[in-house]
């Protein structure tokens, strides 16, 4: 693509990250292919460039329980449990403004006995890992999502809030900031003679965050149906919309009138959510999508009809970020290809070759990624280890 300038991950630095004690791994910015037999390590790769966007990684794990079981550790006491813990992802990318490096890890327990994640750019300490989505957007479906329409609400959530941190890098700040005010405010009502003033500060920050969280949602999920509505191709076009309190009254009213009502509803409901939590909020809403104008909702559809569902999004996304941006995210596809029959396979490909993005697929068979060979990287994956495929020997379709 001409003057294109592509998120791409471009090298990689894994050091204690679950089967990787270290890793250093270079690569284009064109697709990447992982192919290698199970527990190869192909899925923690994925999980490691996730962890360049906001929130907990692909398979949503506590930050101790990524550090590499096998780790020696060295010139430490036995038993250390901050340096057992310990791990790394370090990557150098080219982000939205150009060559940057970022990197994640654990920073050991806080004061609060709270395990603590280190966010750096440029080598620089960041205190909110939401920076990182400035630079980067990253977006995955992974089999683990395979039931995500079945599932609870807080899967589809995530999902859908991922979405928006790669089209909108404000919005992971306000979550974790709505977040933060979350558990400010049920600290307060549980203290019992709550300092009224700082309550009521609470709770309109809150609100107002609130508002721009379901605002971005709703911006978000509205340019998506349009985009999935324009596209052709064998994919379904599902419907889609986000469901939630503040959603539906920012449909019905003006949002200074969503915020002030909401508002209102937390000062209301403080003798409940005392006890409970903070019941409404933008932490309730879901994602809905139905297979297509007359179709059945997406949970009572087939397993292979919910995939079809998220890639449609996804690739619908893909194609909305390149149109507006100029750039889609780094996309991780685990294990997507060999699900889909013949016919979707050749139009997830068709997908990737004129959005040209950096799309990360793995598989264990070589041959499906046959169609590929002039325009992705692919890497054997085995025993945590990458060797690089010279074109030669990839397969020919
Ligand atoms: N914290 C950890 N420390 C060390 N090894 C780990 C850790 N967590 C997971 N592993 C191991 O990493 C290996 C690779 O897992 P991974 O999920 O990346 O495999 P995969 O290549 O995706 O396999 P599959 O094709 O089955 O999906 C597994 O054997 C797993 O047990
Ligand atoms: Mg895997």
């Amino acid at each position: 693509m001409p003057g294109h300038s592509r998120l791409a991950v471009r090298r990689l630095t894994l050091t204690d990250f679950r089967c990787y004690q270290s890793l250093r791994f270079e690569c284009d910015g064109s697709p990447v292919v992982l192919v290698g037999p199970n527990g190869a390590g192909k899925t923690n790769l994925l999980e490691a460039i996730s962890c360049l966007a906001p929130g907990r990684g692909l398979r949503r794990a506590r930050l101790s329980d990524i550090a590499c079981r096998r780790s020696p550790v060295v010139g430490q006491k036995v038993g250390d449990a901050e340096s057992a813990h310990r791990w790394a992802v370090a990557a150098e990318i080219d982000g939205a403004f150009g060559p940057v490096s970022l990197g994640v890890g654990w920073a050991g327990a806080g004061e609060d006995g709270k395990e603590k994640r280190e966010t750096r750019i440029d080598g620089q300490p960041v205190g909110y890992q939401s920076a990182l989505s400035e630079h980067i957007g990253v977006v995955w479906l992974t089999p683990a999502q395979d039931r995500l329409f079945i599932e609870a609400p807080a899967g589809r959530r995530q999902f859908l809030d991922s979405l928006v941190f790669a089209f909108d890098p404000a919005h992971a700040g306000r979550v974790q900031a709505f977040d933060k005010g979350r558990r400010d405010r049920t600290k307060l009502l549980r203290e019992g003679r709550a300092d009224a003033v700082w309550l009521a500060a609470v709770e309109r920050g809150m609100a107002e965050r609130a508002v721009a969280i379901a605002a971005a949602r709703l911006d978000l999920v509205a340019r998506l149906a349009a985009e999935i509505s324009a596209a052709d191709g064998p994919f379904p076009k599902p419907l889609v919309e986000v469901r939630g309190l503040l959603e539906n009254w920012l449909l019905a009213m003006p949002a200074l009138d969503v915020e002030e009502q909401y508002r209102a509803r937390l000062e209301a409901d403080r003798p409940t959510d005392a006890e409970a939590g903070t019941a409404q909020g933008p932490h309730r809403s879901d994602l809905w999508a139905a297979l297509g104008q007359d179709g059945p909702e997406a949970a009572q559809a087939s397993t292979g009809e919910q995939k079809a569902v998220l890639i449609a999004m996804v690739l619908a996304h893909g194609r909305l970020l390149t149109r507006l941006r100029g750039a889609a995210p780094v996309m991780l596809l685990d294990e997507v290809v060999a699900h889909l029959d013949g016919t979707r396979r050749a139009a997830l490909f068709e997908s990737i070759r004129s959005m040209g993005a950096q799309v990360w697929l793995t598989g264990t068979e070589p041959e499906l990624f046959a169609p590929l060979r002039d325009m992705a990287q692919m890497f054997l994956v085995k025993d945590a280890t990458l060797t690089t495929t010279p074109i030669e020997e990839w397969p020919r379709g």
